[in-house]
């Protein structure tokens, strides 16, 4: 598999080490208008091509799949470029600037029989496939909350508000974890410095009364990245800064039922029990995500994280940008 992948910039240089380390890939050429990239990627790996133009890769015969790692207003642009000529598309999160955008991206691929991964980095991870594996064997039991908190100070974006840098995150953990069509989405938020809000309270509400919310900031003077997730049988914190202990769950839980002698007394009890901490897979998730990319090109299987599952996550995000707008008003899904 021939990889031509177009900006080398904060996160550019990720996804060419990881491509570049798969035994049955080539990254033939890199593309970034910025031509001081070229001393940085020669630096690390001497035998990658690198051109200021894009066309060099969107057009040529030699490439097989383009990774999309530039700003997110250039994410539709070029992947359709890319698919038009024939090649898969690894495009960053988000995935679209907007929903018809990504719709007509996703026709196209399926048209042309081509596959469409959206960088949902976090879906890779140990601490998220852990959760992902403990919700499905229901030892949480029913969902009732996704609580995250994802702020730090920066980097600030120039084309995309913080809710559209940070959430998809979260966005896509939810996707992957609750599996659940959301209902309604009510957000609100607030500019301070550059035009775009900075900071941002998102709530999601799914079937089912869970509920989930996300608080992003990019003017928090810590970097925080702590998510609660709370089931009827347990409940558990994920502190994705701990280098150790990342996952950690409380046998921890409320029960009510009404006093038989007295129907209008309610009785609660509180369980507390134990903590446990599970071992987390140490896998660099970029490393993971790259090998699932080609193998479902190689194999012609549907990727987890397809157009779809990218298009979900911008239905979201452009449903809390209409509700910052009207601050704070319940917007359908
Ligand atoms: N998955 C993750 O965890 C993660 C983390 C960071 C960033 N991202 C995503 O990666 C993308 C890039 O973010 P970044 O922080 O690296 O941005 P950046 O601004 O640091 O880098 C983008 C680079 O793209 C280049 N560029 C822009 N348009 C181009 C074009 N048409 N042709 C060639 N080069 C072009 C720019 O010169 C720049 O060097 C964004 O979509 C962002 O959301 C994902």
């Amino acid at each position: 598999m021939r990889i031509g992948v177009i900006g080398y910039g904060y996160w550019g240089p990720n996804i060419v080490r990881n491509f570049h380390s798969q035994d049955n890939c080539q990254v033939t050429l890199v593309a970034d208008h910025n031509p001081k990239c070229e001393e940085r990627l020669k630096k690390v790996f001497p035998s990658v091509g690198f051109t200021t133009e894009e066309n060099q890769i969107l057009n040529s015969k030699d490439i097989d799949a383009v990774a999309v790692v530039t700003p997110v207003w250039t994410h539709y642009e070029l992947a359709k470029r890319a698919l038009e000529n024939g090649k898969h598309v690894f495009v960053e999160k988000p995935f679209t600037y907007s929903v018809a955008q990504g719709e007509e991206l996703i026709e196209l691929a399926d048209r042309k029989n081509l596959k469409i991964m959206v960088d949902h980095t976090f879906l890779f991870t140990g601490a998220v496939r852990k959760i992902k594996e403990l919700v499905d064997k229901r030892e949480l039991g029913d969902l009732y909350y996704y609580d995250s908190l994802r702020v730090n100070l920066g980097l600030f974006q120039h084309d995309v508000n913080v809710i559209w840098d940070l959430a998809p995150h979260d966005l896509s953990i939810m996707d992957y974890v609750i599996a659940a069509k959301p209902e309604a989405v009510v957000a609100t938020g607030e500019r301070h410095l550059n035009g775009v809000e900075d900071v941002a309270f998102i709530t999601v509400y799914f079937p089912k009364h869970i509920i989930a919310h996300i608080n992003v900031n990019w003017l928090s003077p810590v970097k925080v990245r702590t998510t609660l997730i709370g089931g009827e049988k347990k409940m558990l914190v994920w502190n994705d800064l701990e280098v150790d202990e990342k996952l950690r769950i409380y046998d921890k839980g409320v029960s009510m039922s009404t006093n038989p002698s007295n129907l209008h007394q309610l009785l609660v009890s509180y369980r507390s029990g134990d903590m446990w901490a599970p071992q987390v897979e140490q896998v660099e998730a970029l490393r993971s995500e790259t090998a699932y990319f080609l193998k479902c090109i190689e194999e012609n299987s549907k990727p987890l994280n397809d157009g779809e599952a990218g298009l979900r996550v911008v239905r979201i995000l452009e449903a809390a940008d209409r509700s910052v707008r009207s601050r704070g008003e319940a917007i359908s899904l």
